[in-house]
């Protein structure tokens, strides 16, 4: 069978998406009771990343060493994309490695090494997407709902690759998802075409108001305002995104036992305040233990 590749969640069908969630369950609960199952053994990840991480790289790493299986990182002196053609970078690592996850400057980059990678290709974050990231979000939503089938996930902020990839996940999913953003900040239309031709009954809220978007709101999410790479539009991004603070009072419009979730790293009195983030509806490091559960899920589903 040929190699999977996951570059944004398009890539993936919601049966797929709740396999993946089915073994990322028991393997949390494995671990949870000290049990590591040696069903990688002798896999090997190639972590290919151009931008700083703490989470995706780390948790990739402990998730396949897990598993059996080991990791290597691979910086910039690999050359990818500067040495030799993504072509031949492509061919030549795939002898090497079961599975590649790239964190890239480039998204066509990453879409260039799959197209020619005879190994599976992980996106672990570009511009337009953070597929593993919305994969957690949801996992993590569904543990905090106890089932996905009633909830509901607002977004306050930019409409980036991380809320892209969570409003596929949501539409994949069933689950309703609201966004608030200022204008000129909100999902493209070729987007919005995609994803509602793969989710014609998608249930979405784009609003200007985060109070609209979080009623009734099962979850609250935010992330930066600006991402990595938009470091020289910090001033404008933060006049443009000053109503979008998740704060107390946006919570208080939310249900009253919503959870308040962000990938991190935050910007504590930027994209939300500190009482929140810091506060017990705050369910960010679960969220962020789970991205190991839920990548081992992913490659035990690629791999196994
Ligand atoms: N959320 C996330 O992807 O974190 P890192 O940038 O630390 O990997
Ligand atoms: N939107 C953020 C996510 C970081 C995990 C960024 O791209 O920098």
């Amino acid at each position: 069978m040929a190699k999977r590749h996951v570059i944004s969640l398009f890539d993936l069908t919601s049966d797929e998406i709740r396999q993946i969630f089915s073994l990322s369950a028991e393997l949390k609960s494995e671990l949870l009771r000290g049990l590591r199952r040696p069903s990688l053994s002798g896999h090997v990840l190639g972590l290919l990343f151009e931008k700083p991480s703490l989470r995706t790289r780390v948790s990739f790493e402990a998730a396949v060493t897990h598993l059996g299986g080991n990791s290597m990182f691979l910086g910039s002196d690999v050359g990818w994309g500067s040495r030799e053609p993504v072509p031949d970078f492509a061919r030549v690592i795939s002898q090497y490695v079961d599975v590649v996850v790239c964190r890239a400057k480039i998204h066509q980059r990453v879409e260039e090494l799959a197209a020619n990678a005879t190994c599976s290709v992980i996106n672990g974050l570009t511009d337009v997407a953070h597929p593993c990231q919305a994969l957690t979000d949801l996992f993590t939503l569904q543990e905090i709902a106890g089932s996905l089938d009633s909830a509901r996930l607002a977004y306050v902020g930019d409409a980036n690759n991380v809320a892209c990839s969570l409003a596929v996940a949501c539409a994949k999913l069933g689950v309703p998802f609201a966004i608030a953003h200022p204008n000129g900040y909100g999902f493209a239309k070729p987007f919005l075409d995609r994803v509602f031709e793969a989710a014609p009954g998608f249930e979405l809220l784009q609003t200007g108001d985060p109070m609209e978007a979080v009623a009734d709101a099962t979850a609250v999410y935010t992330d930066v305002w600006a991402s990595m790479g938009q470091e020289d539009e910090r001033a404008r991004r933060s006049e443009a995104f000053a109503d979008y603070q998740v704060n107390e009072r946006v919570m208080a419009s939310a249900q009253s036992e919503a959870r308040f979730l962000h990938c991190l790293p935050a910007r504590r009195g930027e994209e939300v305040a500190s009482e929140v983030i810091d506060g017990p509806q705050s369910a960010v490091i679960q969220q962020a233990e789970n991205r190991m559960h839920v990548q081992k899920g992913l490659l035990q589903w690629l791999l196994g």
